[in-house]
């Protein structure tokens, strides 16, 4: 096997904290190993023409870097199998990404990524790219791992809004909807309900009854907003509800027709459909908040900063010994966390997602087991 001597490092999809501390990871400890480590601009699109010149990465550049949220090298949902051009054609371009790791004389790439961005990874390293994964995503829906940089600080964010969302609502008396990303993933809607004090948590491994979300607030709330006030009775009530949740009854909810280059939708709007069904066939009142990209932004939370450079650092040193064709994969959470390696053509074509018999109330429409 030839020896490495330079690594390109991309970071694709949506951005997430944690990111930069993995980059930091990589850098430090591949200088360890004599690897030099350069950064490609804006995910896959980084390797595609025309060629933007990669970033230099050494210790003294990336030094600060755990401490910075999103990411410093960019991020697309660019698809090199699946390009959009200037007319809407989708087009193979991969040929490109192989010309150009040759041009740049990069012996090994480190993606740092969700489902996509290592779906690509997977299809490269086929065709023989070295190539190693780092799972990264606040959805937290990869498969093969317990950990995926940006879940811990979005939980966080997620967290102190619907804290700050009980003052308006208590005060005037609202049922609040807050909507929550995950994608068709519950994690962060789930876990950030619970940690916040959600009255009522709705997931898309789970369809809701509007009837029954009915139900479970007036049984809370009273049949009519009460006045005088009876002070045993809570005024207000928050709802948390996942972007991908959705009525039995009903579908997913997106914010328009169109589709990425990886053929999602983007979802969104389920949460004011929800406070509007709300405010027509209940007494109450409702406000929704579509929490949006914010949930995703800030410096990352001790744990994303922890679990990127212990991955980073994990991904130089399966460059350095040759191991491709594979993703990091954490057994536990930092800090008692264990990392190794599995095949990323494992991670793909299966989704992470809330495992409704352990942990979901679908009478409660939450945690299950804590008597909400
Ligand atoms: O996958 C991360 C994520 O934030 C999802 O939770 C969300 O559905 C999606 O990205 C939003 O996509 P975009 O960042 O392209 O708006």
């Amino acid at each position: 096997m030839a020896q490495v001597k330079r690594i390109g490092v991309l970071t694709g999809g949506g951005d997430a904290p944690g990111l930069n501390p993995a980059i930091k990871g990589l850098v430090y400890r591949a200088a360890d190993h004599d690897i030099t480590v350069s950064g490609l601009y804006d995910g896959w699109r980084g390797l595609l023409n025309p060629l933007p010149d990669p970033l230099p990465l050494d210790r003294a550049h990336v030094r600060r870097w755990d401490r910075d949220g999103g990411t410093n090298l960019g991020s697309s949902r660019t698809n090199p199998f699946k390009s959009t051009t200037e007319t809407g054609e989708r087009v193979d371009r991969s040929a490109e990404v192989f010309e150009n790791i040759e041009r740049l004389g990069l012996d090994a790439i480190v993606a740092c990524g969700g489902e996509d961005t290592l779906g690509v990874a997977a299809r490269l390293s086929d065709k023989g790219v070295p190539v190693v994964g780092v799972p990264k995503t606040i959805d937290k829906d990869l498969a093969e791992t317990d950990y995926t940089l940006g879940f811990d600080t979005a939980l966080r964010n997620v967290t102190e809004i619907i804290e700050r969302s009980r003052t308006p609502a208590g005060s005037h008396g609202w049922v609040q909807v807050i909507e929550v990303m995950g994608r068709h993933a519950g994690h962060l809607a789930l876990w950030s309900g619970v940690a916040g004090g959600a009255h009522l948590i709705l997931i898309p491994e789970y369809p809701f009854l509007y009837e029954k979300i009915f139900h479970l607030l007036r049984e809370r709330l009273g049949d009519t907003r009460a006045s005088p006030r009876d002070p045993q009775r809570p005024r207000y009530s928050v709802i948390v509800v996942a972007e991908g949740a959705y009525a039995e009854d009903g579908g997913l909810v997106t914010i328009d027709d169109r589709h990425d280059a990886f053929g999602h939708a983007r979802l969104g709007g389920i949460g004011e459909v929800l406070s509007r069904r709300i405010m027509s066939e209940t007494p109450y009142e409702a406000r929704s908040a579509m929490l949006g990209h914010p949930q995703r932004g800030g410096a990352p939370s001790p744990v994303d900063r922890i679990m990127g450079v212990l991955f980073g650092a994990r991904a130089a040193d399966a460059v350095a010994d040759g191991q491709f064709g594979k993703m990091i994969s954490a057994r536990g959470i930092a800090p008692a966390c264990d990392l190794s390696l599995v095949d990323i053509s494992k991670v793909l074509g299966k989704l992470n997602i809330v495992d409704v018999e352990r942990h979901y109330d679908t009478e409660r429409y939450h945690l299950k087991g804590i008597g909400m």
